[in-house]
């Protein structure tokens, strides 16, 4: 099987076992998650951040979201452009999303905001303990972080995504931090 093969396989197998966690269970874990969020020095003292708003079965994001506009911060969201293209823009109101072609909140603007970012909260269907990431299938996110300055990457997901190995290329770009229900993987600190 080709890697392409192999990164399509897979992302099809988690993508059914998120989809199967009930929604409760989702909402309790990503509020776990977002309490682990909140134990990272770098998160608290961000001032400028890049987060996805979360669809379907992702890691919920609203209420950090929330948090970010009631506290001021400078927050950038995803805009898709095209079939290569994700652009950050910035938000300060939820008034200004609307669903995309796909359904998924988007800022009515166009307007990239400019990097550097304190933090970007990553989404993604598979990870590993090392910081490894398979996303979606249109490398958005891998482009994205090869033309924008990102201080700390942090992806979250559920534990259920975590896989001991994955199919990688070289432009898979890897994570700083990476937040489960369970625990907190810092793979900056050289063990
Ligand atoms: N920086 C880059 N420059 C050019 N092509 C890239 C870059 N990053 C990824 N690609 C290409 O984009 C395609 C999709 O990449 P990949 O399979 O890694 O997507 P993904 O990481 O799952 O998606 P996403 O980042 O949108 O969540 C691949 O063919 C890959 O080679
Ligand atoms: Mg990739």
């Amino acid at each position: 099987m080709s890697l392409h093969e192999q990164k399509k396989q897979l992302r099809d197998e988690i993508k059914k076992r998120r989809s199967e966690l009930p929604v409760n269970s989702r909402t309790k874990m990503s509020q776990q998650i977002h309490q682990f969020l909140h134990e990272i020095d770098e998160f608290i003292q961000a001032k400028s951040l890049f987060c996805y708003i979360s669809y379907l079965s992702e890691v919920e994001t609203q209420a950090l979201i929330s948090d970010f506009l009631e506290r001021k911060l400078a927050l950038a969201v995803p805009k898709i452009m095209g079939k290569t293209e994700m652009r950050a823009v910035s938000l300060d109101n939820l008034s200004d999303l609307e669903p995309d072609e796909m359904g998924i909140l988007t800022p009515k603007s166009s307007q990239a905001a400019s990097d550097p970012f304190d933090i970007a909260i990553t989404p993604g269907l598979g990870f590993t303990e090392r910081g490894e990431r398979l996303g979606y299938g249109r490398g958005y996110y891998d482009r994205w972080f090869s033309r924008n300055k990102v201080k700390t990457k942090i992806g979250i997901a559920f534990e259920i995504q975590i896989v001991d190995k994955l199919p990688l290329e070289k432009t898979d770009m890897p994570l700083d931090i990476l937040v489960t229900e369970e625990r907190i993987i810092d793979l900056r600190v050289t063990k």
